[in-house]
Formats: C-alpha cells, sequence, structure tokens
C-alpha cells in the first residue's frame, strides 16, 4: 500500500485523525504508524456504528447436561472411543492464551505466572505436564497450539523454549497470533496510544479459529486427518486436556461441538451458563439472567441454568469450517483505554472512556449444529486463575492443585 492508498483506507473508514500528529513524527515512528494502519481491520467500526449489538438475545431456554452419573454410566465405553480417536491422531490441542490477564495483574504472558510454593510451578507447566498425561496414555505426541497476541507472542515463545517445553517435543507445537481490534473513544473514532501508535487490544478469545485458518493450521491439519480440536484457556491449572471421556461422548452424541461445564455452586456464581437461544447452543453470562431464571428449577428440582462454562470445548473441524466465522457478533466492553488527547497529551483515565471490540468463543457454539454440555467435577479440573486474590486466584488454585496430591 502507498502513502494515498493508506489515506483512503483511513478517509474510507472516517478515521483521519490518526494522522492527527504525522507530521510531527520522525521517519521510523512515521512507517510503523503506517504499517499498524495497513494491518488494522476497521470493519468492526461499522459493526459498532449500527450498534449490531449482540446484547440483544433471542428466547432463552434451558440446555441439559449430561450430568456426571450419566456419564459414569458408560465411562468405559466413551473412554476407549476418545483413546482411539487420539491414538489415531484426530483431536489436537488448542491452549488460548492471547489475553491480557488485566485482573491477575501479573507483568507477563499469564501462561508464565508461578504457582509453585516449594519449587517453581509454571501455568504453562502444569498445561502440558496434563496433556503429557494424555500422550501417554494414546501412545502418540498431540499437536499442541498456543494462540498469542501481540502484546505476549515473543514473551510466550521464550519462555517456552526456556523451558524447553517442560518436556513436550517442539515439533509438535506451534504459535499463531491472534488479531488485533481497534479501540475506539465514546464518538466512536479509532484513539491513539501514542502519537504513532493506534490503540489495539486482541480481539477476544472467540477470534481463534479465523487466526488459526489464516496461520495455515486448520488446512495442515484436515491433511493429517485431525478432526477435532480441543480448545481451552489458558488459565485453569487443573485443565484436563484431550480427556478421553469426554472426547468418546461428543463423538457418540453427533454433536459439532462439546462443552465441559460445572454445576454452578450457587445461583450466582458469576459464570456463564449453557443454554439455548432461539433454539440453537448458546451461553447466558451471569449478568444477563434475571433473579428468577437464577433460581429457576425443573420438575426433579434441578436448577434449569445450572452448568456453567469453563472454557474446554471440542469442535469439529469441517463444521468449524463450513459455518464461517464472519457470522460471529461483535461484543463491545466499555474500558479505561490509555491514549493521548486532540493535543497529544497522554490521558491514563479512571473510568472507562472507549470502547473495545471482541468476539467470544461461545458464539461459536451458536453457528454449529449441537453442542454436548459434559459436566466435570470441579474440584478435579476447574482451577481457573482469573483474579490477583480470593475466588479464582493463584490462592484458590493451589488449595484445589493440594487437594489433588499436586505438589506445589
Ligand atoms: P479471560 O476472559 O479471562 O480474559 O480469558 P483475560 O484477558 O485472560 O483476563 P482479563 O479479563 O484481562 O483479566 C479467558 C481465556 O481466553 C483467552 C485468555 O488468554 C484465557 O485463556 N483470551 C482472552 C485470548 O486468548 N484472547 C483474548 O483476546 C481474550
Amino acid at each position: 500500500m502507498n502513502d494515498t492508498q493508506i489515506t483512503e483506507k483511513l478517509r474510507a473508514a472516517g478515521q483521519l485523525q490518526l494522522l492527527r500528529f504525522y507530521d510531527e513524527l520522525d521517519d521510523r515512528e512515521k512507517q510503523s504508524l503506517k504499517d499498524q494502519i495497513i494491518q488494522t481491520d476497521f470493519s468492526y467500526l461499522s459493526r459498532f456504528s449500527s450498534k449490531d449489538n449482540p446484547a440483544s438475545r433471542g428466547v432463552i431456554t434451558p440446555l441439559k447436561a449430561m450430568t456426571l452419573s450419566e456419564i459414569a454410566c458408560r465411562q468405559a465405553e466413551y473412554e476407549e472411543a476418545g483413546l482411539k480417536a487420539l491414538a489415531s491422531g484426530r483431536i489436537a490441542a488448542v491452549c488460548l492464551a492471547g489475553g491480557m490477564g488485566t485482573r491477575l495483574g501479573f507483568d507477563g504472558p499469564k501462561g508464565c505466572f508461578d504457582i509453585g510454593i516449594t519449587h517453581p510451578v509454571y501455568i504453562f507447566q502444569r498445561l502440558i505436564e496434563n496433556l503429557m498425561l494424555r500422550v501417554k496414555s494414546c501412545g502418540r505426541w498431540i499437536w499442541l497450539f498456543f494462540m498469542t497476541s501481540e502484546n505476549n507472542d515473543e514473551a510466550t515463545r521464550a519462555f517456552l523454549e526456556e523451558h524447553k517445553y517442560f518436556g513436550y517435543d517442539p515439533s509438535y507445537i506451534r504459535f499463531f497470533r491472534q488479531e488485533m481490534a481497534p479501540a475506539v473513544g465514546e464518538d466512536g473514532q479509532v484513539l491513539l496510544e501514542t502519537k504513532s501508535r493506534i490503540a489495539v487490544s486482541p480481539n477476544g478469545n472467540g477470534g481463534w479459529f479465523r487466526s488459526m485458518q489464516s496461520a495455515g493450521f486448520i488446512s495442515l491439519l484436515q491433511e493429517q486427518g485431525v478432526d477435532f480440536l480441543n480448545v481451552f484457556a489458558v488459565d485453569n491449572v487443573l485443565q484436563n486436556i484431550c480427556d478421553p471421556v469426554f472426547i468418546g461422548a461428543v463423538l457418540d452424541s453427533g454433536c459439532a461441538s462439546g462443552s465441559k461445564v460445572v454445576r454452578k455452586n450457587s445461583p450466582d456464581e458469576r459464570v456463564g451458563a449453557m443454554c439455548l437461544e432461539d433454539g440453537r447452543t448458546s451461553v447466558i453470562e451471569y449478568y444477563e439472567m434475571s433473579e428468577a431464571m437464577r433460581h429457576e428449577t425443573g420438575p426433579d428440582g434441578e436448577r434449569l441454568y445450572n452448568f456453567g462454562v469453563t472454557l474446554n470445548y471440542l469442535f469439529r473441524i469441517p463444521d468449524l469450517v463450513k459455518a464461517a466465522d464472519d457470522k460471529l457478533p461483535v461484543h463491545f466492553a466499555h474500558k479505561k483505554i490509555e491514549c493521548v488527547d486532540e493535543e497529544g497529551n497522554r490521558v491514563m483515565p479512571d473510568q472507562p472512556n472507549g470502547w473495545k471490540f471482541e468476539y467470544f468463543i461461545f458464539d461459536i457454539l451458536h453457528i454449529l449444529d449441537g453442542c454436548l454440555p459434559f459436566e466435570i467435577e470441579r474440584n478435579k479440573e476447574f482451577a481457573p486463575i482469573k483474579n490477583a486474590s480470593g475466588t479464582d486466584s493463584p490462592d484458590s488454585a493451589r488449595e484445589l492443585c493440594r487437594m489433588n496430591g499436586i505438589i506445589l
């Protein structure tokens, strides 16, 4: 793209203000701003201005989960089918590690956080150790992908290399970067983080498929006969990756996806619950549920919206390819965004001053045909690290590790 085309791209998107300080920049800064403009996808903005906000929901109804007792009845059968699928190389693992980890407040990629007490035990190490159990039981290496973002890509790669991938065979590990989305002020104009840099943020955990596809990994996997992806969050140190029982149950169900869910520990637990929306799989966020909905029970006395998502999904690749994720809604989050004002002064807001755009992974469930919600024992498999202290923190995760005999 030459300079005229760059200006045209901005004009078409109504964002010429991004060149406001251009004449003050040195050559290196000018080039870096131009490169960023070329890379930036401004199409998020049209979704914002048309207020195509997914906050308006369809008709929400309950979705039954496969419960622990139902799973127990067919455990051996599912496990055998799952191990067979793993042993024939049909399943790959994808770790979503592109988030900002703002709540934890750790200065580095979340996976590099050390939860050890007597010796270092990193989050990435815990995940890899868990996957290694599976590699041992199925007798072959499983492809392991890490989605990073611009903010943490280099640090993530360097950390894993330095730690020799915690014993995983590096020839089965690949990285890809997720896309960044521009952030806008209250007026819908894209903000500048500095005079020479657009304010951008990772485009949400739902952006993984498009980014993985653009990196060429989906076609590579399909050529190798991989037809399911187990996609999971970086922050659960008890994450059971490529669980054969889960895989076997999803294969048996014929659904295009599966979701590991936990029974909510109270109606008010701040976790999204599986449901149907206009008859298709969906997730309702805790803040979207009315008091009545949170407590509503079915004939068996079970709460109807009682199964929370843990961000561990199985997706059938051909269905993902067919579903074309350009149908995914863009969510707008009102956030504090560091930026420069019209005079070029640094702004460090203490209140939300703009909007970030994100795709959510659970919207992918909605565009696929069918999802099996599969219950897991939360004390055995769910130890997320979200906050610096209290619920879902390093301390709560350490306690759960201790309960599971993991020496920290
Ligand atoms: P969270 O929603 O907990 O976000 O991500 P976060 O960025 O890690 O933490 P906060 O909200 O800033 O405190 C759930 C999972 O999705 C990944 C995260 O890395 C985590 O594994 N994620 C999230 C991405 O990979 N990319 C994103 O843009 C957002």
